[in-house]
């Protein structure tokens, strides 16, 4: 059987193992895919013992994808290239491929709840691994205004000028700041920051939702997270979590895998029900 499996620490919560084998599943095939945890200090060590052991594909998460894009350096996408993160992994030709698909994952994912980019005002909260992979698939969607704040303003900037030397054309769209900086009103608010696990959500003074807006969280949990509860309050008309994304992203892993892209719908709603 073709192996596979999601590379992160801690990983025991992860759900790919159950979105991939209902991917397999909806398009015949049969591959393992397991949950694998690597040592902090030894992510390398045991992404190539993955592949030296007959190991097919890898969905790396939390806290390696900019760890991934370093390992697979002589083989990035242009788009992984452009994120600096990585959460796609496999072998090809003797080398190490990767790629970021957590940006198709969102797009898809907004396109499926109807929403349309073009000319919109976009802010994205965080700047860690989670937003690097989004930014580019999201200018790309031909938003009026992309703002990027952060906690720690230097990375926000630092994001802001990686991302206009590696594709200067959206120079004008593109702006960075601190938290402080948010204020305005925005077609799309994006939680890409960690702060929902601890159930808080990121202090965003002055961000209001225009009319018909929507409040995005990338993270997930079983009940609604501190940063839809926000959004709710600050009168988003539309607010929901990440789990189509998650489930859009594998779908794309799944297809550079196999070959074949998978149908979310069906997916997604059997791992809701999961989570109620
Ligand atoms: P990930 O890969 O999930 O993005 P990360 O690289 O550790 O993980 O980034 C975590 C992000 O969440 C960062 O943008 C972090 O802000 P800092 O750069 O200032 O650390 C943000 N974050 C985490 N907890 C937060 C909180 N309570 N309020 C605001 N931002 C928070």
């Amino acid at each position: 059987l073709r192996k596979f499996a999601v590379i992160g620490n801690p990983v025991a919560h992860s759900r790919s193992p159950f979105i991939h084998q209902a991917f397999a599943a909806q398009t015949g095939m049969s591959l393992v895919y397991d949950r694998l945890c690597a040592p902090l200090d030894n992510f390398a060590g045991t992404v190539k013992h993955f592949f030296a052991d007959g190991g097919v594909g890898l969905n790396v998460t939390v806290p390696f994808k900019e760890q991934a894009w370093q390992t697979a350096q002589d083989g990035l996408s242009e788009r992984a290239r452009v994120a600096g993160a990585v959460n796609t992994l496999w072998m090809q030709d003797g080398q190490l491929k990767g790629c970021n698909t957590d940006g198709i994952g969102l797009l898809n994912d907004l396109e499926r709840q109807g929403q349309n980019l073009a000319g919109k005002r976009i802010l994205l909260v965080g700047a860690g691994g989670a937003a690097k992979g989004v930014v580019l698939p999201l200018l790309e969607t031909g938003c009026a205004r992309l703002h990027v704040v952060n906690r720690t303003v230097e990375k926000a900037t630092a994001l802001q000028t990686a991302m206009t030397d590696a594709a200067p054309r959206y120079t004008a769209s593109l702006s960075a700041g601190g938290l402080d900086s948010a204020e305005g009103h925005w077609d799309i608010i994006i939680n890409a920051t960690s702060s929902s696990i601890d159930d808080k959500a990121p202090a965003l003074k002055g961000a209001h939702f225009a009319p018909n807006a929507l409040g995005y969280d990338m993270f997930y949990a079983t009940r609604p997270t501190a940063f839809m509860r926000w959004a709710k309050d600050a009168g988003a008309a539309q607010v929901c979590d990440g789990l189509g994304m998650l489930v859009g992203q594998a779908a794309v892993s799944f297809q550079i895998w196999n070959g074949v892209l998978p149908d979310v719908a069906p997916v997604l709603a059997a791992l809701r029900a999961q989570l109620h």
